[in-house]
């Protein structure tokens, strides 16, 4: 009998980390590798924010809390739903994990049967599937193209809704793309979902503050109301409040659902870190002027990189609305040979070569769902980024 269980076999490891590791690999070796492959801001946790975790601390909150997070965060959490999304919430239909992927997973698991549908707009942050294989599920990936800013189109959506679709997961702004969906985007997209009333939305607003241009950040349950009852509105503290290692995320949604998902939590993890929980209060309830400050030097980034690479010959380069990724396409070097002679036949060849010849670790597109393209984190600095677009374009014109 085979240790590990039959679903296991369908899952993969995460792409993201074997870029990553390979990227290490070949530091260790002396290599000067520049990393664009990561999810996190570059910006260290406000003070303020810091304060509250050491001062909580200090107050002897080292112990369990509720399972599914304490009221005061509860309470902080539905002041930020009403406040910047015009959504009601009560404490009891709110839950705390640990991190926005225990929020999703959680809800993943109390409502998939095996054979149960999600539909995925592709390019998808590569968790998406592989919890929804974990969970005995079918993930159903609808492919989003650059044409249409990398956004599912409604008609797309219908196609894909069938009788055993639970789910839709919607990202936006999106990882890996940084397309975020307009209201009008939203409003056309519920028309379809109205229609199909045993279908599920699960919004994963994580990027919510990071957008650019005077973008105006909607999501779903408030563009329609009718749709709320059915809506599991996810966020998080991680991106916005530069806090990935403190492992805060939490939803909005039914009562019948949030006492599922503590069900799930309270007997895996229990509650999330006691310690964390106080930070994230201050984090939403304090101040929030170093967003804007933080996002001015996102959108100086974001337009460094896209500018840039679009003046590569084979490369083309959107300008998202928001997230801190771009998503170029390397369709025009496809088929074309490296110096040594091989040829780049995909995208994942392509940014294998990227890294060997020039030491820049990106991740291909293949592995969020749709190719030829890459993904470039640009939440490092400035100087860094310059460095690897010098390198990425040298790496370009050196294919025949
Ligand atoms: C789209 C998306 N959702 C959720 C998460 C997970 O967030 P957390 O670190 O809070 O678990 C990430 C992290 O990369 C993400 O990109």
């Amino acid at each position: 009998m085979s240790l590990l269980a039959d679903r296991l076999a369908r899952v993969k490891p995460s792409p993201t980390m074997a870029i990553t590791a390979l990227a290490t690999e070949l530091k260790e070796a002396g290599r000067n590798v520049i990393t664009l492959s990561q999810g996190e801001p570059d910006f260290d946790t406000p003070d303020n924010i810091k304060e509250a975790g050491i001062a909580a601390i200090r107050r002897g909150e080292t112990k369990y809390t509720v399972f599914d997070g304490r009221i005061e965060l509860k309470r902080a959490i539905c002041q930020k739903f009403k406040r910047e999304n015009g959504l009601d919430y009560e404490p009891s239909q709110i839950s705390v994990s640990n991190g926005g992927k225990q929020v999703l997973y959680n809800a993943l698991v109390a409502t998939l049967s095996p054979g149960d549908e999600v539909v995925i707009p592709a390019p998808y942050w590569v968790s998406y599937p592989e919890m929804v294989l974990l969970c005995d599920g079918e993930p159903v990936p609808v492919a989003c193209s650059q044409n249409n800013g990398f956004k599912m189109r409604p008609e797309d959506l219908d196609a894909a809704i069938g009788p055993k679709t639970k789910w839709l997961i919607l990202n936006s702004p999106s990882n890996p793309t940084g397309a975020a969906y307009t209201e009008r985007d939203l409003k056309e997209l519920s028309e379809v979902l109205l229609k199909h009333p045993h279908v599920w939305v699960m919004t994963d607003d994580m990027y919510e503050h990071l957008v650019y241009d005077d973008f105006q950040y909607r999501t779903i349950a408030q563009v329609e109301p009718r749709l709320y009852e059915r809506t599991l509105t996810v966020n998080g503290v991680s991106k916005a409040y530069c806090m990935t290692g403190w492992r805060i995320g939490y939803a909005g949604g039914s009562k019948q659902l949030i006492k599922a998902m503590g069900a799930v939590q309270s007997n895996s993890t229990a509650n999330p870190c006691s310690i964390s929980q106080a930070a994230a209060i201050e984090a939403l309830n304090g101040p929030q002027d170093f967003i804007p400050k933080n996002n001015a030097k996102f959108k100086e980034r974001r337009d460094l990189v896209v500018d840039w690479l679009n003046r590569v010959p084979g490369l083309h380069c959107p300008r998202p609305a928001g997230a801190f990724y771009v998503y170029p396409s390397c369709a025009g070097l496809i088929g074309k040979k490296t110096p040594k002679g091989e040829t780049i036949a995909s995208d994942e060849d392509f940014v294998r070569y990227l890294l060997e010849a020039e030491g820049v670790a990106v991740v291909h597109g293949t592995a969020f769902g749709l190719a030829p393209h890459f993904r470039i984190s640009y939440a490092t600095s400035t100087e860094e980024l310059q460095d690897a677009c010098t390198r990425i374009e040298r790496a370009c014109r050196a294919l025949s």
